[in-house]
């Protein structure tokens, strides 16, 4: 058997320890030839087939990045772009040349949606969910999230020394589009004082209430905003707008001595080496892809659910996000403890 490893979508921490996984455990069970295709689904288009072995694999547990490229734009059933042409014919192509017989698609929702396009067309294909924003349906947790959650806490227990220093308020925006799974968490983590989610909506004037009565209390407050929140007037119209705009508005708010400033993590959220939970729950989902590909178990998605690997339909999954629920326990916890979290308009 011939089995193709892809990562596709924006990266994240886990993707090398995914791969390592998947090629030991195919490579232990002497299940023929292994292969990574660079950059995605663009590899397949471009015939950028590499052979992969546990030499090529050994070392990359604790990397960050994906030693096979990625990326979040070539779709081969819209290339480039929505109203793109149909390219997948020499996508699929280029897997009958290389003879691959099974393509393991590591992921988010992009990604799984496209496996999904190739599985009907008759491709064998096994998902590992990817996503710092952890937001990809029947899945508790995706790796990358674990690693971006460290690095939100981590940066809002800096910004809590200096806000303290400066008696400011500090507005923190970090990724999460459709889901503020991220900010919740790392928000909660890292001790913010509010936190903004897109699930709902949120009026400046309670936000600035609160940081008012904050400060007042700890001379300090600090605004944890994903960056698809909606903020009433506010347009969230890409990284780096929505905080930067909370910022101002609650500097017109609350007069010159809170001297808001905004930061944006953007990026750094991806990048670096994965946590050790992140290395772990990598490794657990590549030896279950492989388990799946051995059992011919195809077209299906390896998920987490009650702290078990488990397997999903890609039909399920593919084209819907797994958003942040109003009965979520760490939402409920965070709103007893007087944080502010997503307060719907009135
Ligand atoms: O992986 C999804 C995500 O983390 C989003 O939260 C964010 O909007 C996006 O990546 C940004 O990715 P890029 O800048 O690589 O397009």
């Amino acid at each position: 058997m011939h089995v193709a490893i892809l990562t596709g979508g924006g990266d994240c921490p886990g993707l090398n320890a995914v791969i390592r996984s998947v090629t030991l455990a195919l490579s232990q069970a002497g299940a023929g030839k292994v292969s990574g295709v660079r950059q995605g689904f663009l590899g397949l288009l471009e015939d950028r087939v590499v052979p992969l072995d546990p030499a090529a694999v050994r070392g990359l547990i604790n990397v960050g990045g994906t030693l096979l490229g990625s990326h979040n734009k070539a779709d081969p059933f819209a290339y480039f772009g929505a109203g793109g042409a149909d390219c997948s014919a020499r996508a699929l192509a280029c897997l009958e040349r290389h003879q691959i017989d099974v393509l393991v698609a590591v992921g988010g929702d992009g990604t799984m949606t496209i496996a999904e396009k190739f599985a009907r067309l008759g491709v064998p294909v096994v998902g590992v969910p990817k996503t710092i924003d952890n937001d990809l349906m029947h899945n508790e947790r995706s790796f990358g999230f674990d690693s971006a959650v460290a690095v939100v806490a981590d940066a809002l227990g800096r910004l809590e020394t200096t806000a303290r220093s400066h008696g400011r308020v500090m507005v923190l925006e970090t990724m999460g589009r459709h889901a503020g799974w991220i900010a919740l968490e790392g928000g909660v983590a890292g001790g913010a004082d509010a936190i903004v989610l897109p699930e709902w909506p949120c009026h400046v004037d309670a936000l600035a209430a609160l940081c008012e009565q904050r400060r007042a209390e700890q001379g300090y407050a600090i605004v944890c905003v994903a960056e698809g929140a909606q903020v009433d007037g506010l347009d969230p119209d890409g990284p780096g707008n929505i905080g930067q705009r909370l910022m101002q508005a609650l500097g017109q708010r609350l007069g010159p001595e809170a001297d808001p400033r905004f930061t944006l993590l953007g990026h750094l959220q991806r990048g670096g080496s994965p946590t050790a939970f992140d290395r772990a729950l990598a490794t657990r989902f590549g030896v279950q892809a492989a388990e799946l590909v051995l059992q011919r178990r195809f077209n299906h998605m390896v998920a987490l659910q009650q702290a078990r690997c488990v397997a999903v339909p890609l039909g399920d999954v593919a084209g819907c996000s797994r958003l942040v629920p109003q009965d979520d326990e760490l939402l409920l916890a965070a709103r007893r403890q007087g944080l502010l979290v997503g307060v719907a308009q009135g």
